[in-house]
């Protein structure tokens, strides 16, 4: 039986389409097309049209009474967002550090006692597998409401390699069981275990030989991904990491010039990484270099939020050439959020961006930065009806008004998961239930 959907009338259907083949630079990021009065018409999982209400009307006059009805009227409609950097899958909070930061201890100064990555990488090898999988499930329904249908998730709080199979096995469990898209990434490579910081490179080698190799053989994930800063992975170590991990397919992405300008987009215009992160202190050279080798750049302006850094220079980006894609960079310490409409705010008010281009940053362009642009990121004839719907009266107003959720009803490949703003009840399930 063909499963049929029509989304009718919508005031704006905002289709981001014409950006699959690349991702969308300069001027090209505000291409968002707008239809008014729109409508999609959606067939097995996926789209089979998107018109003007009247031309949809027109063109399945004959077969409206087979599908399932969703009125848009007074809404508008989007792709269902996309997430491509979070740190999904760990164990616990950190709101003791949070507190510490407002007193004025540093980020770094935390981690480099102790705090930080290293209490996160603690409570993910003590979680079991149920644990993690229960809060991390949580997190995904939570992201569901907020509007995202795919989320790339990074281990690196386990640092061993039983530990990050542990993390990205929750991730492999995650995506056969939960409806969201997961796009999985090794990201070993996050941090020196506190016991082998006087020997940095004894790590880096076990990451090489042991951990990616297991990684790949098992196909436990798609993009290898390394955290380049200093006190933590040099730019030549990052170097061999990504190179090691490009041997065995894993493609790379790189946590870049977060804390301090350090070669880092340099590096990942070098090693042909799809996407560099953060980027909040970029040198000029290294924005050039990633425009020239067309690599994305992925903002994360929630961690510059929380960590009350200076944000990431996107304007000078985005005039320079570089594809920019947003996402919540959602972990336990630099950026504990699960919001992508906030950080369209952020996008918007702190880094410069357009409405337009804050759009485009968290479909299209982030589709591309997890290599999935041929299948999700804008609302084209045979892409997955992966769907968000507002309750707003035209696009501005999402990154308008902060604060609050806008989500309606949110359609992942054709189905429905969220109504009214309310998740479906089946998504609560716990681990037990299921299994
Ligand atoms: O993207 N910068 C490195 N990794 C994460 C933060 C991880 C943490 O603090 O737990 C980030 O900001
Ligand atoms: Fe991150």
């Amino acid at each position: 039986m063909t499963r049929t959907m029509y989304i009718s009338n919508a005031v704006e259907v905002i289709t981001l389409e014409g950006h699959t083949d690349k991702p969308a630079i300069k001027e090209a990021m505000s291409e968002i097309n707008v239809i008014k009065n729109g409508s999609v018409w959606i067939e097995d999982g996926k789209i089979a049209a998107v018109d003007t209400d009247e031309n949809i009307r027109a063109k399945y006059h004959d077969r409206i009474h087979e599908a399932e009805y969703i009125d848009a009227t007074g809404k508008i409609v989007t792709p269902g967002l996309v997430d491509p950097h979070t740190h999904l899958v760990h164990a616990g909070t950190r709101e003791n550090e949070y507190a510490m930061r407002l007193k004025g201890k540093t980020y770094m100064e935390i981690m480099n006692s102790g705090g930080g990555i290293h209490a996160t990488t603690r409570a993910t090898q003590q979680a079991s597998r149920e644990e993690l999988y229960e809060q991390s499930k949580n997190r995904l329904n939570q992201f569901l409401q907020h509007g995202v249908t795919t989320v790339e998730a990074k281990s690196g709080y386990g640092l061993t390699l039983e530990s990050e199979l542990k993390q990205l096995e929750v991730t492999e469990k995650l995506q056969k069981d939960h409806p969201i898209d997961l796009v999985s990434t090794f990201m070993g490579a996050h941090a020196v275990p506190l016991d082998e910081k006087d020997n940095p490179d004894k790590f880096v080698d076990r990451v090489i030989n042991e951990m990616i190799p297991e990684v790949a053989r098992r196909k436990l994930a798609t993009f290898n991904d390394v955290f380049c800063e200093r006190g933590v992975f040099t730019p030549e170590q990052s170097k061999r990491i990504l190179e090691a991990g490009k041997e065995y397919g894993l493609i790379p992405k790189i946590h870049a010039d977060e804390i301090e300008p350090y070669g880092g987009a340099e590096l990942a215009a070098e090693v042909d990484a799809i996407s560099a992160e953060h980027l909040l202190r970029a040198s000029d050279e290294g924005i050039k270099k990633m425009a020239e080798a067309g690599v994305i750049g992925v903002l994360l302006p929630g961690t510059a939020f929380f960590l009350m850094a200076a944000y990431a220079e996107a304007r000078k980006m985005i005039d320079a050439g570089v594809p920019i894609a947003l996402s919540t960079d959602a972990n336990p310490g630099s950026s504990p959020t699960i919001s992508m409409p906030f950080i369209m705010n952020l996008g918007c008010l702190n880094m410069g961006m357009t409405p337009e281009e804050v759009l485009t940053a968290t479909t299209i362009n982030a589709a591309h930065a997890i290599g999935r642009a041929d299948e999700i990121g804008s609302l084209e004839v045979g892409k997955k009806a992966d769907v968000t719907i507002w309750k707003v009266p035209n696009y501005l107003t999402l990154s308008y008004q902060y604060g609050m959720n806008h989500v309606d009803t949110v359609i992942k490949a054709g189905e429905k998961l969220v109504v009214g703003g309310q998740l479906d009840e089946k998504l609560s399930l716990s681990y037990a239930a299921k299994a």
